[in-house]
């Protein structure tokens, strides 16, 4: 066969384009700035494959744009940006690249909740104003994480990753998920399974880990923020719309809860301006994967799943099987 016709969204990284273009004819996407929606839909067209990022959209008019592609190889674990059921329907196959940012995304949870409940933010911007008058027994005191209970939503693998960490701050932790996990696992990680209700009364730091679905479109909505704790903080890192920002600017305004660390947003790159505004609230810019190493090797692994499917192999992270045929 002759050598696929790919698109990246990207240049990715050295490792990642060694391991493409030994197999493929590959155009990179060299500019700064992401690719708009007209020039990825030209350039796409003519592709066998594509490897992309969060911020292209695969649905239905891409699809009819690039009538020869067989896959698309998302450079992330989550795929929202992903119409899987238009890409089964027309047998492109969808990958993601699971298993290898579980642990730097739990580290940059950690660094949210710390940096939330102790105000690093607002140390950090005083520092730099040039206005700090010097040490003052009550000057920024926030909240203590150590000995504090824990609720992680969402017991998968980041989730658990996330519990892990607690156990050297001598926390309680308590989840909540779909599914239970084995007994094995809660002892491993001292972690009891709950309720959402009980979760959300009785944790001092709420970790969101679920994956955008329909199901989890606003799950942090108005109601469920009014039953957490007035002193607990809320961190998301896992996918912008599963909190409800306008609710919670809302009830951090009221004070209905007490921070909350926002690493994904509802509208990226947009960021809803009332968060913005409250000092309360330590925002990223959807960066919790991105550490060098992982984010190498994320691109590596999309790399691979390109390389396996035009090998004739199973691609080691399908997404949608039933498009193998
Ligand atoms: C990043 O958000 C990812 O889903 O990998």
């Amino acid at each position: 066969m002759s050598r696929p016709s790919i698109l990246a969204t990207h240049p990715l990284f050295p490792e990642a384009r060694t391991l493409l273009d030994a197999h493929c004819d590959v155009e990179y996407w060299q500019k700064e700035d992401r690719p708009s929606r007209a020039e990825f839909l030209k350039q796409v067209a003519p592709k066998d494959g594509v490897v992309c990022l969060l911020t292209e959209k695969i649905d239905k008019e891409m699809l009819a744009a690039a009538p020869k592609l067989r896959i698309a190889a998302n450079v992330a674990v989550g795929y929202d940006n992903i119409s899987v059921p238009d890409c089964t329907s027309r047998k492109v196959v969808v990958t993601n690249t699971p298993g290898v940012l579980d642990e730097t995304t739990a580290d940059f949870a950690w660094t949210l909740l710390m940096c939330t409940a102790r105000r690093v933010g607002e140390g950090e911007a005083l520092c730099r104003s040039g206005s700090w008058a010097g040490w003052n027994l009550d000057q920024l005191c926030g909240g203590d994480v150590w000995g504090k209970t824990l609720g992680v939503i969402g017991f998968g693998r980041i989730g658990r990753a996330v519990a892990r960490r607690s156990r050297g701050f001598g926390m309680k932790v308590i989840y909540t998920d779909a599914i239970r996990a084995s007994e094995a696992v809660e002892k491993e990680l001292g972690a009891k399974y709950v309720d959402m209700d009980i979760l959300l009364a009785s944790a001092d730091f709420v970790s969101v880990h679920v994956p955008m679905m329909a199901g989890t479109h606003h799950l942090i909505n108005a109601e469920r923020l009014k039953k957490m704790k007035r002193t607990a903080y809320l961190i998301n890192t896992a996918r912008g719309p599963v909190v409800d920002n306008e609710a919670l600017y809302q009830a951090l305004k009221a004070g209905t809860i007490a921070g909350a660390g926002i690493d994904v947003h509802e509208q990226e790159p947009k960021i809803h301006p009332g968060l913005v505004s409250l000092k309360k609230v330590v925002l990223t810019p959807h960066i919790a994967s991105a550490s060098i190493e992982t984010r190498t090797r994320m691109a590596c692994i999309a790399a691979e799943n390109v390389l396996a499917f035009f090998e004739g192999q199973r691609p080691p992270n399908v997404v949608n099987p039933e498009a193998l045929g």
